[in-house]
């Protein structure tokens, strides 16, 4: 097997090293290629473009494998805890016991925010987006904690604190948003437990903790926990690359994500199924919108740049969907619809043929609104969950020995040299 790639520009023949990664996926080096032969390569959307070296997660677009740290995806879903992935995404490896535990104690350690941090919510307005309060509150996280001494006691309380205060930031965003009663972490709840405490506990209705929502919240959360180099991914990558705070790069991840072609799919999959039903419209003309070039509608939930068959996430999210509206006792009519649309779309020919599939949004606003989130915070729960995942990639790229500044070219094609005209002339000059 060749361990090069030749490339013949003008006559002459240049090689490039061929990178194999420990599941066979190959790509051709080209970090020499305008070095050595003036040219640069055009991936507009960077969809055959590596951007980096990762041992965090694997995936398999066509046989719908997830893996993190190794570990398949289902089996993370199925015995892990939230905590724990976050553990082996930022770390590595499975923690030990010790090592969970004492996690867990650090986490709690972090989990109050700064009293002042409410003055900044009070003065949102009420419309705003909960993901762009998360994104500025996230940066602001950077005011109120400044620098440490030592960086790995920087890097370590800055995670810890991060994961921690996320989800009390998001709890406290959606309180304030009500006019209700700020609740603070207790030490005695898990992670996800105190979440839902602090989103639903009231002085007049005490929260109770249902065990099954809380595994359900888990499970969510696990899912979304890492997904390799997506957008917002790249945006904490890149903008970590110029060695900002950890803060700022994964602010820049939240706003990212806040996209409806990203993790704003979730909130968008919702607002479309209960359009749907409010307005009665037939599930054969969203499909025969979704295909129609000249209308910009496209199916929410479906589609995916890498998976060009079932995304894993979405059938696990599927299955939780009627294990926890059974378990609730909820007749969602969403989920009736979303499984008859998806129905229909895997028989349509035009779906067929550009693989497209139900991608982990198409289900996940079902078990959130089973567990009682409103819809505009679908897209905060993704960030709380996505947050590990990025933490772990910004902390590898700023230990890789292959870590530069992010700075993509261009291929410009706007005019070329001509001179700067004087405001009076520019009537009659051709500008
Ligand atoms: N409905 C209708 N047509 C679609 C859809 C869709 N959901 N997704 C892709 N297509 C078509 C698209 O029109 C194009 O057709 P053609 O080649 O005939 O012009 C072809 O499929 C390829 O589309 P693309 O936009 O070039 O492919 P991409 O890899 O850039 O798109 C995507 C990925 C997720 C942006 C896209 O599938 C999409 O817009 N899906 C709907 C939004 C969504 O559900 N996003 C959540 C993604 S999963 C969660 C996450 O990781 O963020």
């Amino acid at each position: 097997m060749t361990d090069t790639a030749k490339l013949i520009l003008d006559g002459t023949t240049y090689e490039l090293p061929i990178i194999v990664g420990t599941e066979g996926e190959k790509g051709i080096d080209i970090s020499k290629l305008r070095q050595q032969t003036g040219h640069i390569a055009l991936d507009p959307g960077f969809a055959n473009t590596g951007s980096c070296r990762s041992a965090i997660t694997f995936m398999d677009g066509e046989k719908g494998i997830l893996r993190y740290r190794g570990i398949p995806i289902d089996q993370l879903a199925e015995r892990s805890s939230f905590r724990e992935v976050a553990y082996l995404l930022i770390n590595g490896v499975l923690p030990t016991q010790k090592e969970l535990n004492r996690f867990s104690v650090f986490l709690n350690d972090q989990s109050l925010v700064h009293e002042d941090m409410q003055f900044f919510f009070q003065n949102f307005p009420r419309a705003s987006h909960p993901m762009g309060i998360l994104s500025s509150m996230v940066t602001a996280l950077k005011s109120f904690y400044p620098y440490l001494e030592d960086l790995e006691e920087e890097t370590n309380i800055t995670v810890t604190r991060l994961i921690s205060k996320i989800r009390t930031l998001a709890a406290m965003s959606y309180k304030i948003s009500r006019g209700h009663k700020v609740i603070y972490p207790r030490p005695d709840l898990t992670y996800c437990e105190n979440f839902l405490n602090m989103m639903f506990d009231s002085p007049v209705k005490p929260y109770e903790i249902d065990r099954d929502v809380v595994q359900a919240l888990s499970i969510f959360l696990i899912l979304h926990a890492d997904h390799e180099q997506n957008c917002s991914t790249a945006a904490v990558r890149v903008v970590g690359s110029g060695r900002v705070n950890l803060y700022a790069a994964i602010s820049a991840g939240v706003a990212a994500l806040w996209g409806p072609l990203h993790g704003g799919a979730n909130q968008a999959v919702i607002e479309m199924l209960n359009d749907i039903v409010k307005n009665n419209i037939s599930l054969k003309r969203i499909v025969e919108r979704a295909k129609d070039k000249t209308d910009p509608f496209r199916l929410m939930g479906f589609g995916h740049r890498v998976y060009k068959t079932y995304d894993p996430r979405a059938r696990i999210m599927k299955k939780m969907c009627d294990i926890i509206l059974e378990k609730l006792n909820i007749d969602d009519p969403l989920l009736d619809v979303a499984k008859e649309l998806e129905g229909i779309a895997l028989e349509d020919e035009y779906f067929i043929d550009h693989n497209l599939y139900p991608n982990v949004d198409f289900y996940s606003g079902i078990v959130l609104r089973a567990i009682g989130i409103p819809t505009n915070m679908f897209t905060v729960m993704f960030a709380i969950g996505r947050l590990p995942g990025w933490i772990a990639q910004w902390k590898e790229s700023i230990d890789s020995p292959d870590g530069k500044l992010n700075r993509p070219r261009q291929i410009y094609i706007g005019p070329t040299e001509k001179p700067y005209i004087p405001v009076d002339q520019r009537e009659t000059v051709s500008r």
